[in-house]
C-alpha cells in the first residue's frame, strides 16, 4: 500500500514537472512610430517605448482628438519582417464605434485585449478629446500566439468617416518557447 503511494506521488511530480510551464517566451516591444496625417484633427503629444528590463518596454501614447468623431475605423495591417516587411499577415478592418459598444470579430477582439487595459477609452463614440495609452507592455501570460518567432510590425491606421487620420506602427519580438 505504501509503495503505490509512493509510486503514485512519484508520477504526480513526474507529471507536474512535464507539465510546468518551460522558459517564458520573449514577447516584447521593439520600436513605435506614430503619424498624424491630418494635423487639424488627431494631433499626436506623445508616442515612445521606454525599457523597464531586458524582458520588457513599455509604450505610451497620448495623442488630441481635437474634434469629435462617430466614426473610426481601425485598419489592422501585420507583417513579418525577413529581409524587409513580407506582404501582411494580417489585413483587416474594424468598425471601431461599433465594437466599443459591443466587441466583435475574433481577430479585433484579440488586438483590443493587448491594449485595452491599458487605455482611458472605456466608453463608446463620440470621442474627443485626451487618448491615452499608458505603460502598454505585452505579455504571453494569456494568450499563446500561433506564432512562428521572428519580428513583426503592426501597423494601425486609424480612419475617421473613411478618411486616414492618424497611424500607430508598433514592432515587436516574439521568441517561441525552445524545448
Ligand atoms: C506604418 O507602416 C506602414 C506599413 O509599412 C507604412 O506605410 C506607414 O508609412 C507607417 N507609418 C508610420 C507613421 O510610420
Ligand atoms: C481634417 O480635419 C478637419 C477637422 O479639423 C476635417 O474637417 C477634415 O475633413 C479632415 N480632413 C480629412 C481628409 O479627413
Ligand atoms: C496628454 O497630452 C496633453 C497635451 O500635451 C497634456 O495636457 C495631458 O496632460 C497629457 N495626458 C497625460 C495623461 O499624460
Ligand atoms: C487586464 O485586466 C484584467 C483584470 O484586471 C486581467 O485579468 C487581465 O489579465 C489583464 N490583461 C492584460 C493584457 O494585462
Ligand atoms: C472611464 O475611465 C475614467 C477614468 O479614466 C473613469 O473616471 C470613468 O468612471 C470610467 N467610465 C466607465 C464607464 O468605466
Amino acid at each position: 500500500m505504501k509503495s503505490v503511494l509512493k509510486i503514485v506521488v512519484l508520477l504526480t511530480i513526474l507529471c507536474l514537472m512535464i507539465l510546468e510551464p518551460s522558459s517564458p517566451v520573449v514577447f516584447k516591444l521593439t520600436n513605435v512610430l506614430c503619424g498624424s496625417y491630418n494635423i487639424t484633427w488627431v494631433r499626436i503629444n506623445h508616442c515612445r517605448l521606454k525599457a523597464i528590463n531586458r524582458h520588457r518596454t513599455v509604450f505610451n501614447f497620448n495623442a488630441t482628438f481635437l474634434h469629435p468623431t462617430k466614426d473610426i475605423t481601425s485598419h489592422y495591417r501585420m507583417f513579418k519582417r525577413e529581409n524587409g516587411y513580407r506582404p501582411w499577415l494580417v489585413n483587416t478592418r474594424i468598425d471601431g464605434c461599433r465594437f466599443l459598444r459591443k466587441p466583435y470579430d475574433a481577430l479585433g477582439i484579440f488586438l483590443f485585449n493587448i491594449y485595452k487595459n491599458f487605455t482611458n477609452v472605456n466608453h463608446t463614440c463620440p470621442l474627443q478629446g485626451d487618448i491615452i495609452v499608458r505603460d502598454m507592455y505585452l505579455t504571453t501570460d494569456l494568450m499563446r500566439l500561433p506564432l512562428p518567432t521572428g519580428d513583426y510590425l503592426l501597423a494601425i491606421d486609424w480612419l475617421f468617416y473613411g478618411k486616414p487620420q492618424f497611424a500607430t506602427n508598433v514592432s515587436f519580438q516574439f521568441i517561441e518557447d525552445i524545448l
